[in-house]
């Protein structure tokens, strides 16, 4: 595993509104490791949302620039982009609802996030590793909020990305469910996934290997 994920420097994200522009993120230089658990954490609006969308490779930033894995990011077309994020990337997003399909089985959720990334996977395999043996024939409604998100993290897993990033996994979960998410995360690090976590819940933040701290868009600490 690298020991970097992702080099930024300068980076830069405005965001236009009837206002005029308002600035998502200034000037943000940060190496990313590439494994343990790296939390992005500060209050609502510092940009912790806008910075997982620049890693995601799914915001264009306006300024700096952003090597992935050895990868200069901002000079690769939108077919490249969309090759690393299917290849490497996967993204769990806060509410569970948005991370899986619903009318599909567990097992064939999996099947569909490998069939994504041009890929097979064995779903009983990955839901041993989850605690969530048994469940693969179950529709996704029967499974809680906490075992929801950490099927989320199983799809990541069938599309075999190497780098994890979640938008507040925690913050729509009962504290039991959380429970279930904070050990996926330790797992899935132990694992050697590099995870990247923006949140402000202060469990998941005692659970970073590294704590990036964000303040009205701008990285004020990283240790
Ligand atoms: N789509 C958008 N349009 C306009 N402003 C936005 C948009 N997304 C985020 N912002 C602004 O950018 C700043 C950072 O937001 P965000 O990244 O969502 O912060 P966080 O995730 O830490 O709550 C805030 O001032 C927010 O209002
Ligand atoms: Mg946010």
């Amino acid at each position: 595993m690298a020991e970097v994920s992702y080099e930024l420097d300068r980076i830069g994200v405005d965001y236009p509104t009837p206002a005029g522009l308002v600035t998502g993120l200034h000037e943000v230089s940060i190496a990313v490791p590439g494994s343990g658990i790296t939390v992005f954490a500060g209050p609502s609006g510092s940009g912790k949302s806008t910075l997982l969308r620049v890693l995601g490779l799914f915001e264009r930033p306006a300024r700096g620039t952003m090597r992935f894995q050895g990868t200069e990011t901002g000079t690769l077309t939108h077919r490249g982009r969309r090759a690393l994020r299917r290849d490497r990337l996967g993204l769990v997003f806060q509410n569970p609802p948005e991370n899986l399909l619903d009318y599909l089985t567990v097992a064939d959720n999996l099947h569909a996030a490998a069939q994504s990334a041009r890929r097979r996977c064995e779903p009983g395999d990955i839901l041993g590793r989850l605690g969530l043996g048994g469940t693969g024939s179950w529709p996704i409604a029967a499974l809680s909020g906490g075992q929801q998100q950490r099927l989320a993290f199983g799809c990541a897993l069938a599309r075999g990305s190497s780098v994890i990033l979640a938008d507040e996994p925690t913050s729509q979960l009962d504290e039991a469910s959380a429970d279930l998410v904070l050990d996926t995360l330790r797992s899935l690090a132990e694992q050697g996934f590099a995870v990247l976590v923006a949140s402000h819940d202060e469990r998941l933040i005692a659970l970073g290997t590294r704590v990036a701290w964000l303040r009205d868009g701008k990285l004020e600490a990283f240790g």
